[in-house]
């Protein structure tokens, strides 16, 4: 029996910056069983169509990274995103290169800035020179070490996490969640002699310009959970060094804030977060606030149950573990 078909309406992003002054989209429409990959669709409009259309791919299994791009806005990867639920949810398919990086070509970009930022932070193994690796044999680590970062060697470098996330957009020296998480996976392994150095040069390196969003977890075809592993770093790194950047210190603010009376006083955490010299630079925001909310000039009051808030505290206090 034929394998039943629909129509799978197509709008490919190309561009060649040697030819074209602009990008522009090309509408093709195939009729495709709905399983089939947005990978062959593209494979089939350049053998059958135009072999113009220039795209990265290698395993076609989700396995080499190669194939990120944007499908309807999001960061997949193509061999791995069916046609069907494509079509059904948005009723075509927009596929375009991935974002923050330059475009080289049509699907193709330029990944050299996702892997400056990686190499910048060295999210490799660098051992104590104390305690040289042992040579001609292994040096193994127990199941609760490598526990702690399990979910990290899935990782593929495919670049769709680095591609939806704001924090590179807004600021191209952040390090990018895939570098980020990969850091971490070193910070905690025992093998590894820098751990001091690499939680106080990442809190000035990048660390705290991560906005918290999570689009990076869910972009990631091989559940990384970049966002969590930044939220360890992020925690590793004052537990070693304390409350350095405005970042930090608007967080630890943040948690004294809500303890103290079970409400946030913004006015409060923004003394907590900025010097008194730093604060000069925010008095026209300052100002702003109190007029929106002149309350927040008050010293504020406990909530109704705040008894029930610091419950919450000394438990986590107790159970850290908890705090995922
Ligand atoms: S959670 Fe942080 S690293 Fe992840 S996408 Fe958002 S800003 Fe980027
Ligand atoms: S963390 Fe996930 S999304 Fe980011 S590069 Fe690795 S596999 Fe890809
Ligand atoms: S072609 Fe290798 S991950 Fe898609």
């Amino acid at each position: 029996m034929p394998e039943s078909t629909i129509s799978v309406p197509l709008e490919i992003y190309r561009y060649d910056p040697k030819v074209d002054s602009a990008p522009r989209y090309e509408r093709i429409t195939l009729d495709l069983p709905p399983h089939t990959p947005v990978l062959t669709a593209l494979l089939k409009v350049r053998q059958d169509r135009d072999p113009s259309l220039t795209l990265r791919y290698s395993c076609r299994s989700a396995i080499c990274g190669s194939c990120a791009m944007q499908i309807n806005s999001k960061s997949r990867l193509a061999c791995e995103t069916p046609v069907g639920p494509e079509v059904e949810r948005h009723g075509r398919i927009v596929i375009e290169p991935m974002r923050n990086q330059p475009v080289l070509r049509d699907l193709i970009v330029d990944q050299q800035p996702f892997w400056t930022q990686y190499e910048r932070i060295q999210p490799h193994l660098i051992p104590d020179p104390a305690h040289p690796m042992p040579e001609g044999r292994e040096n193994p680590m127990t199941p609760e070490q490598v526990e702690r970062f399990k979910e990290t060697p899935r990782c593929i470098a495919c670049g769709a996490c680095y591609s939806a996330c704001p924090a590179v957009e807004a600021d191209p020296t952040f390090p990018g969640p895939m570098a980020l998480a990969k850091l971490y996976r070193f910070v905690v392994d025992p093998r590894d002699g820098r751990t001091q150095d690499r939680l106080v040069s990442i809190q000035t390196g990048g660390l705290w310009l991560c906005l918290r969003c999570h689009l990076c977890t869910e972009a990631c075809p091989k559940d990384v959970r970049p966002s969590e592993r930044i939220r360890d770093l992020k925690e590793m790194a004052i537990d070693a060094q304390g409350a350095t950047e405005h970042g930090s210190k608007h967080a630890v603010g943040f948690l004294r804030n809500i303890r103290e009376t079970g409400t946030l006083n913004e006015f409060k955490l923004v003394r907590q977060t900025y010097s008194p010299l730093e604060m000069v630079g925010q008095v026209g925001q300052g100002i702003r606030m109190w007029r929106k909310k002149p309350e927040m000039m008050k010293k504020p009051k406990k909530v109704a149950g705040w008894e029930d808030v610091e419950k919450i505290y000394r438990a986590l206090e107790d159970s850290p573990e908890d705090r995922q």
